[in-house]
């Protein structure tokens, strides 16, 4: 039997329409457009298409998208300069500054340098704090994304055990995070872990993030799980080139009781909850009501 191909597009579709629609209300009631900033540093092509479609997103939103594209050998001094005048401008409520950044930049310093009530992104460390303690955060993209996929299709998560294959900063560390406020017994494992496939096998909800393309074959799922693919893995396959997840889905699928697929799983969710980030800054800068059901 085949498990549930959970659909990332529709669900993110509806996450957007949900936006749009409170953003519209947002216009009419009290006269507040949310805005987004995003700081493309370089020419990277994957990042300008991901730079592009967050535009075209936010637009379609209702949103107002302010796009700054820095020459790769702009300093870390200018950067850095510009995020003061992001943080200081109150037409913007979200800033993003697009990852990676060239060589000679301190990420680290840049991402703390945006004002933590606009940071869309959830990477200022402030922001993890605050997740980390149970306490009103913005919350990284990706994890909340997937998030709100395991509420829509469980209802609740309490007391499922969960396993997070991959201890990032942007994914597995936050996704961790989450799934712990939402009551589940959280174990994060990487690529030290031992007896990896047994402690997969424990899971109810299994998380990969670990950007190794179907290592999490149908043996490490336990019978009726729910699998998520946080992975986006270019391969050449029978001479052309294809996207593939974290997860073999041929073998997973059919052991699996649900799963997200790729592409069309977690990866259109992303943007929308950038969207539903933005929004969320934006209605915490003017003291008006959040958007329920688009935040941890
Ligand atoms: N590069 C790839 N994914 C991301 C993301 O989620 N945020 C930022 N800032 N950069 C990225």
């Amino acid at each position: 039997m085949t498990g549930h191909v959970i659909d990332g597009k529709a669900f993110a579709a509806d996450v957007r329409a949900r936006v749009a629609a409170h953003v519209a209300r947002l216009r009419e009631e009290h006269g507040v457009k949310p805005g987004l900033a995003v700081v493309l540093v370089g020419a990277d092509p994957a990042s300008e298409v991901y730079v592009r479609n967050k535009g075209v997103q936010t637009v379609e939103a209702g949103m107002a998208s302010f796009e700054h594209k820095l020459a790769a050998d702009t300093s870390e001094a200018d950067l850095l300069a510009l995020v003061r005048v992001l943080n200081a401008d109150p037409a913007v409520h979200g800033i993003l500054v697009q990852l990676p950044l060239p060589a000679h930049m301190n990420a680290e310093l840049v991402i703390n340098t945006i004002d933590p009530a606009k940071d869309v992104d959830g990477f200022h460390i402030s922001n993890v704090g605050l997740l980390g303690t149970g306490q009103k955060a913005m919350v990284p993209c990706t994890p909340l994304g997937c998030l709100m996929m395991l509420r829509a299709h469980h209802g609740t998560l309490a007391g499922m055990t969960a396993v997070v294959v991959g201890r990032s900063n942007i994914v597995g560390k936050p996704m961790a995070q989450l799934l712990l406020g939402d009551s589940c017994t959280v174990t994060i494992a990487h690529s030290r872990t031992r007896e990896l496939a047994a402690v997969c096998r424990g899971a109810d909800i299994l998380v990969a993030a670990v950007g190794r393309a179907e290592m999490i074959t149908g043996d490490m799922i336990k019978p009726g799980a729910t699998v998520i693919d946080v992975g986006i893995n270019r391969v050449e396959r029978d001479g052309r080139s294809r996207l593939v997840g974290d997860v073999d889905f041929a073998s997973a699928s059919v052991v699996a009781g649900a799963i997200t697929p790729v592409p069309g799983g977690v990866g259109p969710m992303t943007i929308a909850c950038l969207l539903a980030n933005t929004l969320t800054a934006c209605c915490r800068a003017h003291g008006v009501a959040e958007p329920e059901g688009l935040t941890a």
